[in-house]
């Protein structure tokens, strides 16, 4: 597997960390403005640094592109990288609904390329403890989680300037932001919740700054709550009716696993030394390299139910992207 990757934004410089840990090699990038493709190409050492879309593309040095764009880009240069026979790694949240999911899946399938979302939670050591110890805390009786975090960009949106994560045109919120991260493991954990219902306040733009989801299973509930415009105790905690167990970390993060049980608490951390994002690109590189079948439907299946939660939640909460309107 050989990468292009799309953007030099942090999270194309988290990638290339990741990139390093996992033995991936990464041959162009591409930036609309030349500029910033030049200089990360030599911050990295990369081969070849493109301003135009479709000549990266053109490009045989690499089979697969990383979409590191904001939220509302990923449909459009994700398929457009499937078209032309590149396998597509895209940014969580994986694309704007589920109209653009299947989408997105189709031309993979049509093209026999492989399209994975770059979601963190189910790829980390300690996620796996969580799964690995649901068994002690008996009956699931509540979830929760809290990813709430004060965003330099709302400093900037209060002095006048909307960055991408605060509109609908790029399909932003703090849903689509942090929000993505605690749903994806509540239904890695707990599969589709029967219902959901998303009550948020709003910034005029139309996207949410902050909200509660709530999550509604056969026989217990799960609360969401994400925020950008306050702190907050980042937090997954899921309550049984034997013991509880708890992260205080970001649940992007999730390190610092506690099982707590009326007689005691227990440190249930897996080793995770690296940065989260290594270990989802050693599992894509895996299923790429490998054609990993199985693990490959496993994640996709995932992504679309996560796809189809935001998609309930957001309407639940009358949010509307401009991605919604398209009709392609
Ligand atoms: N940032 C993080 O820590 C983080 C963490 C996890 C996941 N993510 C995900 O990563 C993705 C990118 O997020 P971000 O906050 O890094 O976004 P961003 O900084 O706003 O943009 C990322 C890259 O896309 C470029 N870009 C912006 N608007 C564009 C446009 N209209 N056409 C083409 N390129 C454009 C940016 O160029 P300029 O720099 O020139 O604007 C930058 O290189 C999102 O899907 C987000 O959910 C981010």
């Amino acid at each position: 597997m050989k990468v292009g990757v799309l953007g030099t934004g942090d999270i194309s410089h988290a990638f290339m960390y990741a990139a390093s840990i996992a033995g991936v090699i990464t041959e162009s990038v591409y930036h609309r403005e030349m500029e910033k493709a030049v200089r990360f190409r030599d911050q990295y050492g990369i081969l070849k640094a493109y301003d135009d879309y479709e000549q990266f593309l053109s490009d045989d040095g690499f089979d697969t592109v990383y979409v590191g764009l904001p939220n509302g880009l990923h449909y459009q240069y994700g398929l457009k990288a499937l078209e032309n026979g590149k396998n597509a790694i895209i940014e969580k949240p994986f694309c704007s609904n589920i109209r653009e999911f299947d989408q997105l899946l189709e031309m993979a399938n049509r093209k026999g390329r492989f399209v994975l979302e770059m979601d963190r939670v189910q790829s980390l050591p300690n996620f796996k403890s969580i799964k690995d110890h649901l068994n002690d805390i008996g009956n699931v009786s509540v979830a929760s989680a809290n990813y709430s975090q004060y965003s330099r960009k709302y400093d900037a949106y209060l002095n006048g300037t909307i960055g991408n994560v605060f509109t609908t045109e790029f399909s932003g919120g703090a849903l689509m932001d942090l929000g993505v991260y605690p749903v994806n493991a509540f239904i890695a954990l707990f599969g589709m919740p029967e219902k959901v219902t998303y009550k948020v306040t709003k910034l005029p733009t139309g996207v949410d700054i902050s909200g509660t989801l709530l999550m509604e299973y056969k026989q217990f509930n799960a609360t969401v709550i994400v925020s950008k415009n306050s702190i907050g105790n980042k937090h997954i905690m899921i309550q049984g009716e034997k013991g509880s167990i708890l992260t205080e970390t970001a649940p992007s993060v999730i390190e610092d696993l506690k099982l707590i049980t009326r007689k005691e608490v227990t440190d249930i951390s897996y080793p995770q030394p690296h940065d989260g994002f290594a270990y989802t690109l050693m599992d894509i590189k895996d299923i790429i390299e490998n054609r990993n079948m199985q693990r490959y439907s496993d994640r996709l299946k995932q992504t679309k139910s996560v796809v189809t939660v935001l998609e309930y939640a957001r309407k639940s909460a009358e949010i509307v992207f401009e991605a919604d309107k398209n009709t392609y």
